[in-house]
């Protein structure tokens, strides 16, 4: 069938160059980074916006609301910035929950995903009147009926099926498969809404799923919509009508040259397979909207050169951006101020921490001296949500800039700081 895609609007450029100086919106970042110190993630408020927006475009026309995965980036200025267009949320956490509210979000636009939910979070996401929990099994459904009838609530359910489709994306980000622990086998799900529809604590109102992310193609998610409109079509044949369509997140980003599909394809696809049927679509991307709008800026401590190898030494490491560890994952990495390149070699792009896996990229060709600004692009998913403070580091400020305007969205910690939840041993007796 022939998908009509609508024109795209011309692409924003968050993070350009102007002279030689790498800029974000209106701020010059090696400014931000005198002023704020580093490691520091730098976030452009209209580059968010746009690519919410484009989400939201996309759908136009259908019942629908995007529900931003708070996993990605749960800064409260990103989550207050996307209320304010009428976002909602994918919650995985009673803690991402209470982020949402202290950001101003509407709990009533709250999706609640996740595996393992315990009944303190079924009962504050019912407290706060949460849109849907999305339920992943049999003993959560029991456990969800049982909490709501205590509270003498009705939970409104949607099942995440897994449609076992292949994502041909990182084995760690791949959800959809059989062999992954997330959701229901699609074909078990028809017993699982009879199921909960003989108990009185429940509305079972929709049906969701979600594949992987960083999905580069739009034939995995095809795939699986046929597969959950073609579940939708069946309960209705049985007396349960669906209402809300839960389609998911993992739309790709371009971190190096991959070509993923935009928002406006992605939609185009939503329309094409679920056109028709009088359902709500949520739609929940987090990388799509805040990956490209990020950056973490680092300085150069050091040069070094080991047996031929060289290594650019920078006061970011991997408990501030864990990506290139953990998923091989590749972001590029540019000098916030570009020298004549007369000193380009190639770098081992690494940070301070005691483990050869801490790096931020490798074979990069850079001409950088001590003292120098680099900026990691593509670190506004996943970046700072995934810090920690391995080897005792404080996690890295945030900041925010609109336009002309910056703000400062968490301050950096210190180290007094990362022990104050601790103790010392009692005095030894005399
Ligand atoms: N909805 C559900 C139920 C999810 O599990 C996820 C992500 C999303 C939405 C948002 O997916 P996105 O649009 O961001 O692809 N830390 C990994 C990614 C883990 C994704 C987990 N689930 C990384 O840095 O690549």
């Amino acid at each position: 069938m022939a998908v009509a895609v609508p024109s795209e609007p011309p692409a924003f450029e968050p993070f350009p160059y102007r002279g030689d100086a790498l800029f974000a919106e209106g701020s010059r970042l090696s400014d931000l980074a005198e002023r704020f110190g580093t490691p520091l993630y730098v976030y452009s408020r209209t580059a968010l916006e746009t690519a919410w927006r484009g989400f939201d475009d996309a759908l136009a026309g259908m019942a629908h609301q995007v529900c931003f995965a708070v996993k990605a980036n749960g800064n409260l200025a990103v989550l207050d910035a996307l209320a304010r267009l009428g976002s909602g949320f994918d919650i995985v956490s009673g803690g991402e929950l209470e982020r949402v509210i202290a950001a101003g979000g509407d709990p009533g636009s709250v999706i609640f995903s996740g595996v393992g939910k315990s009944r303190e979070e079924m009962r504050a996401g019912l407290a706060a009147g949460i849109r849907s929990f999305n339920v992943e099994s049999v003993s959560e459904l029991e456990r969800l009926a049982e909490v709501a009838r205590d509270l003498g609530r009705v939970a409104p359910v949607a099942l995440r099926v897994n449609p076992d489709v292949d994502p041909k994306t990182h084995p760690h980000i791949a959800t959809g498969l059989r062999s992954s622990k997330f959701g229901i086998p699609i074909e078990e799900a028809r017993a699982v809404y009879a199921k909960g529809a003989g108990m009185r604590s429940l509305r079972m109102t929709g049906v969701g799923c979600h594949i992987g992310s960083q999905i580069t193609s739009l034939d995995p998610f095809r795939d699986a919509l046929r597969r959950v409109a073609a579940l939708v079509d069946e309960l209705a044949g049985n007396g349960i009508g669906i209402r809300e369509v839960d389609v998911g997140g993992g739309l790709g980003i371009r971190y190096r040259d991959e070509t993923p599909p935009s928002p406006a394809e992605y939609g185009a696809v939503v329309r094409e397979v679920l056109g028709g049927r009088p359902v709500t679509v949520f739609v929940e991307p987090g990388r799509a909207v805040c990956g490209n709008a990020g950056v973490l800026l680092a300085r150069v401590e050091y040069l070094k050169d080991n047996g031929g190898a060289r290594f650019a030494i920078v006061d970011a490491a991997m408990n501030d951006f864990i990506r290139p560890a953990l998923y091989d994952g590749w972001s590029r990495i540019l000098p916030c101020e570009r020298r004549g390149g007369g000193g380009r070699a190639l770098y081992t792009v690494a940070g301070p921490v005691c483990e050869s896996g801490d790096f931020l990229g490798r074979d990069r060709e850079l001409d950088v001296r001590e003292g120098d600004l680099v900026a990691i692009l593509s670190a506004g998913a996943y970046g700072f949500v995934m810090s920690s403070n391995y080897n005792s580091r404080p996690r890295a400020a945030e900041v925010m800039v609109d336009g002309e305007r910056v703000h400062l969205v968490r301050r950096r910690e210190r180290a007094d700081e990362l022990h104050a939840l601790e103790s010392r041993l009692p005095a030894p007796p005399r």
